[in-house]
């Protein structure tokens, strides 16, 4: 009977602890693959620019592509915050639960965002990428920041 109950209790902690884990990681995951588009931007300005080879703004943008595809697929609804700390230290997040109220506006946010970077993939194809067209792009981000990113 004891036995039974030190067995159950533990068999609750170490379940929580793998959702802590697993949360963890879908959070590590988005993080990181976020970072990596703030990189990409960065280097296709660098390329704009100083009017470097467009042809390599196509690679990244494929890249990116492929990231936001999976974006709505990386924040189940135990990896916002709340419930998870918000911050920006590892094990927090400024991803909001309202991502999880209004998936189908997330959704949209990540549909606007593949559209620009095919249309940024048409022109970098031809050396047709303008700063203004980086502009329109960072605007794309921001407008999911400002409603689903915590500041
Ligand atoms: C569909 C929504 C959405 C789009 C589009 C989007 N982001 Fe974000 N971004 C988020 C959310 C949500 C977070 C918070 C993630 C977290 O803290 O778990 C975030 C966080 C970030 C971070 C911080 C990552 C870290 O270190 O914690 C960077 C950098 C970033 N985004 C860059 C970009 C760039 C660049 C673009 C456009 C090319 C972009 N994002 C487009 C939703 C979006």
């Amino acid at each position: 009977m004891r036995f039974g109950l030190v067995g159950a209790v533990l068999a609750a902690v170490v379940a929580v602890a793998g959702t802590a884990l697993a949360q963890g990681d879908v959070v590590a995951q988005r993080r990181g693959g976020l970072r990596q588009m703030g990189q990409h931007m960065e280097a296709i300005a660098a390329v704009v620019q100083s009017r470097g080879d467009q042809a390599q703004i196509a690679t990244r943008v494929d890249q990116m592509t492929a990231f936001f595809q999976t974006l709505p697929n990386l924040v189940p609804a135990a990896s916002l915050t709340p419930p998870l700390p918000q911050g920006t230290q590892e094990g927090q997040t400024r991803a909001l639960a309202a991502i999880d109220a209004n998936r189908a506006e997330f959704g949209n946010r990540a549909q606007a965002m593949l559209t620009q970077l095919a249309a940024l993939k048409t022109a970098a194809q031809s050396g047709a990428v303008t700063p203004d067209m980086l502009r329109t792009t960072g605007g794309t981000c921001g407008a999911c920041h400002q409603q689903f990113r915590a500041r």
